[in-house]
């Protein structure tokens, strides 16, 4: 069984992705964090992460980038928002994706593209969302919490930008999937959306 979480930043997906794999016994894969390593290596290098040569070429991270807790940055998530324009950079990432979506017994994969380009034979699919708000408050609490001092206003306008370059790039932009189960946690509890989106794999299943 193949699931596909796909939604903005700071939406939830990615809680609720990793609590279905917990839940239904499957692999995940954080799609995200693939293109912010990509991201991070471009700026390793000091270099524009809008020149498709360099992204391309910083499609060859070490894995081990992967475990770097920089790639969570609100920074890096700049980085990664823009190498992923590029459509050679889809393509470079795209076999690993899919590799991990076809593996036996299926998987959980969390991203933009996952119930469009990645796997759209997908047998769960799910969008979620939350207002801009509300998501900026979230980024705002986490980044808090771990003692970054950052105005929820600066948060806003970088979600916004980021939302705004994923939803309008040409190649697999983000947008629900034909068939995706629409999710909107902005008023939900973690818990609660949890349940929503476990609930709505088991009317699949079922
Ligand atoms: O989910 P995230 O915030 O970690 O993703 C960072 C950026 O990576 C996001 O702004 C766009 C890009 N991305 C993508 O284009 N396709 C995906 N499947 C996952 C992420």
């Amino acid at each position: 069984m193949i699931i596909a979480v796909d939604g903005p930043t700071a939406s939830g997906k990615g809680t609720i992705a990793k609590a279905l794999a917990a839940h239904f016994g499957l692999p995940h894969l954080d799609t995200g964090l693939l293109y912010r390593a990509v991201g991070r290596q471009v700026q390793l290098a000091g270099g524009n992460p809008d020149d498709a040569h360099l992204a391309l070429a910083a499609c060859d991270f070490p894995d081990s980038l992967l475990d770097d807790d920089i790639l969570r940055s609100e920074e890096v998530g700049g980085y990664a928002s823009r190498v992923s324009v590029h459509p050679a950079v889809r393509r470079a990432l795209y076999e690993r994706q899919r590799a991990f979506a076809l593996q036996e017994g299926g998987a959980v994969l969390d991203g933009r593209d996952i119930g469009t380009v990645i796997a759209p034979e997908a047998l769960v699919k799910l969008f979620v969302t939350a207002s801009v708000t509300e998501r900026a408050r979230r980024r705002w609490l986490e980044m808090t919490g771990r003692g970054i001092t950052v105005d929820l206003e600066v948060i806003e306008a970088d979600i916004a930008a980021r939302d705004e370059r994923d939803t309008n790039r040409a190649d697999a932009p983000l947008r629900a999937a034909p068939g995706a189960a629409l999710l909107d946690t902005t008023t939900l509890g973690r818990d609660e959306a949890i349940a929503a989106a476990i609930a709505e794999v088991a009317a699949h299943i079922a």
